[in-house]
Parts: C-alpha cells; sequence; structure tokens
C-alpha cells in the first residue's frame, strides 16, 4: 500500500482540513465515515494526551484519517521583548477588562514530544506544516505504520518533502485560511496560488499532491482533480459545519462576510495567516513585523482571543478563513462531503459536454 493507492482509494477524495481552534474530532471521524478523509488538529494537544486522542478518533472514523502537527520551534525570547509585546497588548486587554498576562513559562507544546507520542499512536497518515522533519523523524513514523504529509506552500518546499522522504505533498495556496505553511522563503515570496501549484508540485516530484487553499464546493474538488491533485483539502468550506467549534462571533463574521473580506496579518501570532479583517488586525498591522515571532505572540494573544469570544466581540477574535469564505455553507460535516463529491460529479459531466468534440 501506498499514500497514492489509499487517496486514490478513497470513496471520497476530500481531505477534511486539520484546523486548530476549528476542526473537531466529531468533525474527522463524520467526514471519514462518509467516505472522505477527516483530520485532527492536534498541534495544541500536550504529547501525553495525543495517544488517546487518536485512538479514540480511530475507533469513531472507521476509515483512515490523519493527524496534523505544526512543527513548532522552541522560543526562548527576551525578556524585553515579551514586555514591549504585552505592553503593545495592553489597552485591548484593558479595553476588554481581562487582565494582561503574566510572562509565560512556555510558548507551545513540546514538539519532538508531540512527534514522540504521534509515532507511538501510529495513525494511517501524520501530517505537519511550518517546517519539514528529517529522514530519521520520517522513517520513525514509517516504522510505526504511517504516511507522511507534508504541508508545501512553494515548489521548493514540496521538493525538500520529497528528498526528507514524505509520502505526499499538501500543495497549500495562498487562498488559503488560517496560517500560512511555508518555511523556506519569506512570506511574499511564499503566496501562489493553488492553481499554478497544484500544477507545478505535481510536475516537480513524484508524489500524490493534496490540493488546499480556496477549494469550497464540488467545482473546487473538480477543478483540483483536473489539475492533477490526488485529493482535495478543505478548511474554511468545514467552518459551519455542525461539527465546527468556532465561536458564535466567529460563525458571525463567515455568515456575513462581505465581498473580499479576507487578509493576512501577523498581528495576532506573529506568524502571516489570512483571515477576515477586522479591528485588530487593520490597527496592529501598522507595526505587526515588530511582534514578537510565532509562537510567543501567538500565546500572548491567546488569552485576549479568548476573552473576545466570551464577549462576544469580533474586533479582537482572530477570524481566520480563506478567501473563498463566502461561498461556506451550514451543514452537517458527512453531509457536505457527500454534496461536494455530487457537486464534482455533475461539474466533470459539464466540463465533458462542453469539450466533447462539436458536430
Ligand atoms: C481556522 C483554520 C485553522 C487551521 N489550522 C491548521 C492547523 O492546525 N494545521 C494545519 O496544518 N493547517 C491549518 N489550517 C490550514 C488548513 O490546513 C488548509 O491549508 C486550509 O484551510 C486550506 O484552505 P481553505 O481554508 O481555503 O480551504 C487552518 C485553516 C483554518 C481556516
Amino acid at each position: 500500500m501506498s499514500l497514492r493507492a489509499l487517496l486514490d482509494g478513497l470513496p471520497i477524495p476530500i481531505l477534511q482540513a486539520p484546523m486548530l481552534g476549528a476542526s473537531s474530532p466529531g468533525m474527522a471521524a463524520a467526514v471519514s465515515r462518509a467516505g472522505g478523509l477527516g483530520a485532527l488538529a492536534a498541534a495544541g494537544t500536550a504529547p501525553d494526551e495525543i495517544e488517546p486522542a487518536v485512538a479514540a478518533l480511530r475507533s469513531e472514523a472507521a476509515g483512515p484519517f490523519a493527524v496534523n502537527l505544526l512543527m513548532t520551534t522552541p522560543a526562548a525570547p527576551d525578556p524585553g521583548e515579551v514586555d514591549r509585546a504585552l505592553a503593545r497588548l495592553a489597552p485591548w486587554y484593558a479595553a476588554l477588562g481581562a487582565p494582561l498576562p503574566a510572562a509565560p513559562n512556555a510558548y507551545a507544546p513540546d514538539f519532538s514530544g508531540q512527534l514522540s507520542a504521534l509515532v507511538r499512536a501510529a495513525p494511517p497518515i501524520a501530517s505537519f506544516a511550518f517546517g519539514v522533519l528529517d529522514r530519521t523523524q520520517v522513517d520513525a513514523l514509517h516504522g510505526a505504520g504511517s504516511y507522511v504529509l507534508g504541508t508545501a506552500a512553494t515548489v521548493a518546499e514540496a521538493r525538500a518533502w520529497a528528498a526528507a522522504g514524505a509520502d505526499g505533498i499538501c500543495a497549500q495556496g495562498s487562498e488559503a485560511g488560517g496560517h500560512r505553511g511555508h518555511f523556506l522563503a519569506g512570506t511574499e515570496a511564499s503566496l501562489v496560488g493553488t492553481m499554478a501549484l497544484t500544477a507545478a508540485v505535481r510536475q516537480a516530484v513524484d508524489l500524490p499532491v493534496v490540493a488546499a487553499g480556496g477549494i469550497m464546493d464540488g467545482r473546487g474538488v473538480a477543478a483540483a482533480l483536473a489539475l492533477g491533485a490526488s485529493a482535495a483539502q478543505m478548511g474554511t468550506a468545514f467552518l459551519l459545519a455542525d461539527q465546527s467549534v468556532v465561536s458564535a462571533p466567529w460563525r458571525r463574521a463567515i455568515e456575513t462576510a462581505g465581498d473580499d473580506p479576507t487578509r493576512l496579518t501577523r498581528a495576532f501570532t506573529g506568524r502571516h495567516a489570512r483571515g477576515i479583517e477586522n479591528r485588530f488586525m487593520r490597527e496592529l498591522g501598522v507595526e505587526e513585523m515588530q511582534v514578537p515571532a510565532y509562537p510567543v505572540q501567538n500565546r500572548l494573544t491567546q488569552p485576549l482571543r479568548a476573552a473576545a469570544a466570551a464577549a462576544d466581540d469580533p474586533e479582537m477574535i482572530s477570524l481566520w478563513a480563506g478567501q473563498g469564505v463566502r461561498l461556506a455553507v451550514a451543514g452537517e460535516a458527512g453531509e457536505l462531503v457527500r454534496r461536494w463529491w455530487r457537486e464534482a460529479g455533475e461539474a466533470a459531466q459539464a466540463l465533458a459536454r462542453r469539450t466533447a468534440p462539436q458536430g
């Protein structure tokens, strides 16, 4: 068996994107049960909670699924930088009547501990963003029986994952919601659209490609497959699903999104991410390159975002969403997957009619 064979064998070649803070184990299980492939976003999960979480999903999903980690390097910011970052955030905390947090001891769960736990948990697919594993790490996952799916925002990153021994590439186009997964070049040089990226990665590496970014319905799924992708990964399209855990103000912002509502911002987390523009993004955007790098700024704004969600205030929450957000629809996640696959078939038939020889 290979990852290509697994993806080709899926009844529905739709992957639910891992979405920290938005997707849920219930969503992953529903997508896998429907014939697609669900994913658990485990980047925020402590190492010792990973095995039980994967075991629970294994019994719920009744089919293949993925577990995702973000390759975060341990942060050791100097205290002066943290103090300045907190001072910058102080008026925002004050506006919500929330206490300014003290400098935390840790900024993110320990990635190497998470990876060891993931090897022990041995999910069918282990997926990663923000970096590239080394050969030894990939070998350990293979030894456990997991396929490795690496996120690439550029062709060079796809080649790096191929050189590390990955089994497939998730090509993340610039339309995508949430954090940019790039790790080799800067943000600007790593903003390649899904259409260009999918076809270029397909040509550059001999691995199955999963297209991600801006795929919102069956037409998008059909387009991804037409570009040579083995499957389409959809994130924003699931944000209004019954099993989505987005907060009420975030959900409302999606439901009422304007024409071209998303922007890239570094203000919330210290790493560029795409979300619906709000006051925090606009006002902190002026000095967003000065905020500490991920995961420091991410950790320092977490209590602020939680307080804003509790206060039903969309202006201080990271409203992560992709460029296709206007097309998001509500529904049960498994039903959505079945519907998008029906639509993909209709789109393919319409295209076949259009391309058939005339006469
Ligand atoms: C709310 C949200 C959270 C996300 N969290 C993660 C994550 O934890 N890990 C990851 O690899 N990608 C994450 N992503 C990116 C998705 O995996 C995927 O690349 C993206 O959703 C695809 O583009 P689309 O949103 O236009 O469908 C997130 C995206 C969103 C919208």
